[in-house]
């Protein structure tokens, strides 16, 4: 007798589906499980065997086979419990065949016959839903996020037995329902961060604005205690909101690492990852044995926020270099290479020098080679990719005790908003969002200058030894300041605060 059941197995953060193919046949009793499966799968006979004599099922005393098909493809995780114990069910006639036609199934089983959350659950309806599947059976803890995909119809299962019940007619469950609406819109705001609550360092509130206006990269560097952490931290109130695609972009990376709590099946905000600046470079950018996002993909369309730049491993900080032009990374293992999107802002602060002092009158007491040695830790290239270099400097007495209102973050955001809507029109034909995003060609149809802002631009490029990318960074960022002014063209008054924000290299960081 031989059955086959529908799953999904996680390439990157895409699913693909798998043919469980389940076979019982006279002979000695044993399961044996092939199609390149990993360990967790391998273990899934012990599990399925105990779970379906735990849930009052006969367990068939014979040569059991099962196929994972397609056999190239690595499966990894215990997803395959379920459909396996069900592919077992049908062969015994206990569930009919017909019942689990054009079903996707997935889950982990425990002994007792309950079924487990798996990861990835969300990326897996998504891709099987493209490929003509509508009904899906899933876990319980994995129901919402199956459910934000428009048109599907999901049956949420607590245990095998409610399954078999279900599919045989005798207790039929309904098909579970969330309001995408409503969680997309819920906001818990209250516990974000504002601008207000900062005092004084305009030009650093500036700069961030243009960062979030335009997605650019940002460095702050100033003394210990200037406010650059506590500026970061305030970047995603600012930000323009997400659409609901994106957010079930960034919710498919979040369901592959298996870091959606049951109370957040959307994430509706841009992420923010602050990693400790201890991470391993593999941590930083994906990948270990078996492959998950690292924080540059769980920080998609968010911000990474490397706090204390120079002390990151140097090899951690390079491999970003790729990942930071193209808005993907890719890793290569033994078996096979898998893409995870990585378009993130990188938001960086550092200190000047080991002390933390430099500029800040004479109380640095670093060396020359100190600080040429401390600075040095982050290359070139790697600087070359920040577009926006901004001090932080010593905040005064006075403006920590004044009482002056604060620029508020919902009127930052507005200013931001409205440029970004510019920028929506400008490029809804050119597939990007965001000046940052602008090619070379691009830059040449947008940026264009007049006479003026030309000599400008080649006198800066001459006095601040611009490389190629320099120069380009400039006109978007120009292109950005000119957006938030509402303003058509980029006059002289733009370029020169831009050019501004790429001359810090030559006072500190050398
Ligand atoms: N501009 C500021 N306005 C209000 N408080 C500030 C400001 N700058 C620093 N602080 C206070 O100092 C603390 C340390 O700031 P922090 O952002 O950690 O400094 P840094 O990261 O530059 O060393 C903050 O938690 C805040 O209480
Ligand atoms: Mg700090």
């Amino acid at each position: 007798m031989l059955s086959k059941i529908t799953s999904c197995g996680i390439i990157g953060v895409d699913g693909f589906l798998v043919g469980v193919e389940v076979d019982v046949s006279n002979g000695l009793p044993a399961i044996d499980l092939v199609g390149l499966p990993d360990s967790a799968v391998k273990e899934s006979r012990e599990r399925v065997r105990t779970a379906i004599k735990n849930s009052e099922f006969q367990f068939p005393v014979k040569r059991i086979t099962v196929n994972l098909a397609p056999a190239d493809m690595k499966k990894e995780g215990p997803c395959f419990d379920l459909p396996i114990a069900v592919g077992i069910l049908t062969c015994s006639g206990i569930i009919s065949a017909e019942s689990v036609a054009d079903t996707m199934i997935t889950g982990e089983l425990s002994l007792d016959g309950s079924v487990n959350g798996v990861n990835g659950v969300l990326p897996m309806v998504y891709s099987a839903f493209k490929s003509g599947i509508t009904k899906f059976i899933v876990p319980k803890d994995n129901a919402d996020e199956a459910s934000l995909v428009q048109g599907a119809k999901i049956y949420a299962v607590e245990n095998l037995k409610q399954l078999c019940d279900h599919l045989n007619g005798q207790k039929n469950l309904e098909p579970y329902c969330v309001n995408i609406e409503q969680i997309f819109c819920s906001d818990d705001s209250k516990d974000i961060l504002d601008f207000a609550d900062v005092k004084g360092q305009e030009n650093v509130k500036r700069a961030m604005e243009i960062a979030a206006a335009g997605y650019h990269n940002i460095l702050m560097v100033g003394p210990p205690g200037s406010g650059k952490t506590m500026l970061a931290k305030r970047m995603p109130s600012i930000m323009p909101d997400l659409t609901f695609d994106e957010c079930v972009e960034i919710t498919k990376i979040y369901s592959v690492s298996g870091l959606l709590s049951n109370k957040s099946a959307l994430i509706n905000k841009r992420p923010f990852r602050s990693p400790h600046h201890t991470i391993s470079a593999s941590a930083l950018t994906g990948g270990g044995r078996i492959p998950k996002p690292g924080e540059i993909s769980l920080a998609n369309k968010g911000v990474l926020f490397l706090d204390e730049l120079p002390e990151f491993a140097r090899n951690a900080l390079e491999i970003m270099r790729q990942p930071l032009e193209d808005g993907d990374v890719t890793i290569s293992r033994v078996n096979g290479t898998v893409t995870y999107p990585a378009d993130f802002m990188l938001l960086a602060a550092m200190n000047p020098c080991p002390c933390g002092y430099l500029g800040d009158g004479d109380k640095c007491h670093c060396t020359q080679n100190e600080i040429i040695k401390y600075t040095s830790k982050i290359s070139g290239p790697l600087l070359d990719r920040i577009d926006i270099q901004v001090e932080a400097s010593a905040i005064k007495y006075d403006d920590l005790n004044s009482s002056e209102r604060q620029e508020s973050s919902a009127e930052i955001k507005n200013r931001v908003i409205q440029a970004h809507k510019l920028q929506l029109e400008r490029y809804k034909d050119d597939n990007i969002q965001f000046n940052s995003q602008l090619t070379a060609p691009l830059i040449e149809r947008y940026c264009v200058l007049g006479q003026k802002e030309q000599a400008l631009l080649k006198a800066a490029f001459d006095r601040l030894n611009l490389s190629a990318r320099g120069y380009h960074k400039i006109l978007k960022m120009a292109r950005t300041v000119a957006d938030l002014d509402q303003s058509e063209n980029i006059t002289a008054r733009h370029l020169a605060e831009v050019i501004q924000y790429r001359s810090l290299d030559r006072k500190y960081l050398m």
